[in-house]
């Protein structure tokens, strides 16, 4: 460990407490960082400038393949605070390094809703924009107002509006053409006090039925959300894994009516410009993959769309296997499945 004038500069650190994988890689140097300002020295001053330097949020959408031959540059911007409120709506300000779930259990002790069905998704609240984080019928784009970026080329914080980030399943601007050019420090959601609760999708209902609850309350969704992911995700501290590794496809319908007719059983999706996403993790088990084990990985015996490292798994033979899931999904299907997880 090193100080550096203003930061703790650690060599040679061991990222396995850092990605929920569990990999067992290290970084050359690694850094936290609690405020924006040193985020900035660190990509803006002289002495990283030629460094190869990752931000690392909760390290639950990342395969470390190798050790990392730079520097990772931890976030850990903090905090939650309300900026507005009205009689409806509640603004509220969160620092990049908040873990999205304490955010929402700060919001569902609050009754503020439109979180409570991403409960238990992991990772950073600066991560959750990024990708558009979704799940049970619920995305972030739908409560997201805006957010604060660090521009690399400038060192200015510039701030983003809903509009200005082109959000998509699993997507947003930042993934896509303005990569690498900013680091998000801070989220800004408008929460209501009046939530509309989802809860259309199957299997909350489902699971509200079985607690034999009919007029749910925010804490009651959630609670349902965290049986549902409880009970069909491995949790990363006893098994490593990312959630979902691939993207969910969406084809055009020819290519769904072509499959519908060879497999009647095929699960889908009608998108309203007409194209039809299909799960990922039903092409997966159709190919005989869910519960496949390899030595130390696999793929989750309960959702087929999860990899796994039992213990200690690969990076390399992790996405070695998720190249051959690709190739026999691609052979059965014509179908180019795409990870959701950063390969690195
Ligand atoms: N299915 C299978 N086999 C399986 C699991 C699922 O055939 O092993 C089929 C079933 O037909 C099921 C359908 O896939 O009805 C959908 O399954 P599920 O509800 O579990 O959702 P998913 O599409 O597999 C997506 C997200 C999850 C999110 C859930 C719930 C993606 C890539 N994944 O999974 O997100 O929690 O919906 O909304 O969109 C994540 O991103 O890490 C993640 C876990």
């Amino acid at each position: 460990m090193q100080k550096v004038n203003w930061l703790v500069l650690h060599k040679n650190f061991s990222l396995k407490s850092l990605n929920t994988f569990g990999l067992d890689v290290n970084t050359q140097q690694y850094v936290q960082v609690a405020t924006e300002e040193e985020l900035r020295k660190i990509y803006l001053g002289s002495k990283f400038r030629t460094t190869k330097k990752m931000v690392l949020g909760g390290g639950s959408n990342v395969l470390f393949t190798r050790n990392w031959l730079g520097l990772i540059v931890h976030m850990g911007i903090p905090g939650i605070e309300v900026v507005s409120e009205s009689e409806a709506q509640v603004q509220v300000t969160v620092g990049a390094g908040v873990i999205w779930h304490q955010l929402v259990m700060w919001a569902v002790e609050r009754k503020y809703g439109g979180i409570e069905n991403l409960s238990l998704i992991p990772g950073t609240v600066g991560a959750a924009p990024m990708q558009n984080i979704g799940a049970y019928g619920v995305e972030l784009k739908q409560t997201f107002h805006s957010l604060e970026a660090l521009e690399l080329k400038t060192g200015k914080t510039v701030r983003f509006y809903k509009e200005d980030c082109s959000f998509g399943y699993r997507y947003s601007i930042f993934k896509g053409e303005l990569a690498g050019d900013y680091i998000i420090t801070r989220v800004f959601l408008t929460l209501e006090k009046q939530p509309v609760l989802n809860t259309s999708y199957g299997a909350i209902e489902q699971t509200l039925g079985d607690l034999q609850i009919d007029k749910p309350t925010i804490k009651d969704v959630s609670q349902a959300v965290i049986n549902i992911r409880q009970s069909k995700l491995p949790d990363p501290i006893e098994v490593g894994n990312a959630g979902s590794f691939f993207k969910n496809p969406i084809v055009e319908q020819a290519h769904y009516e072509a499959l519908d007719a060879l497999h009647p059983d095929i699960p889908h999706y009608n998108l309203p410009d007409g194209d039809v996403k299909i799960p990922a993790a039903w092409l997966i088990e159709k190919c005989g993959w869910k519960g496949h084990q390899q030595g130390e990985i696999g793929v989750h015996d309960k959702q087929a769309l999860v990899l796994v490292n039992f213990g200690f798994g690969k990076g390399m033979d992790l996405r070695k296997l998720a190249m051959n899931i690709m190739r026999s999904v691609k052979k059965e299907f014509q179908i180019d499945l795409q990870p959701e997880v950063n390969m690195v």
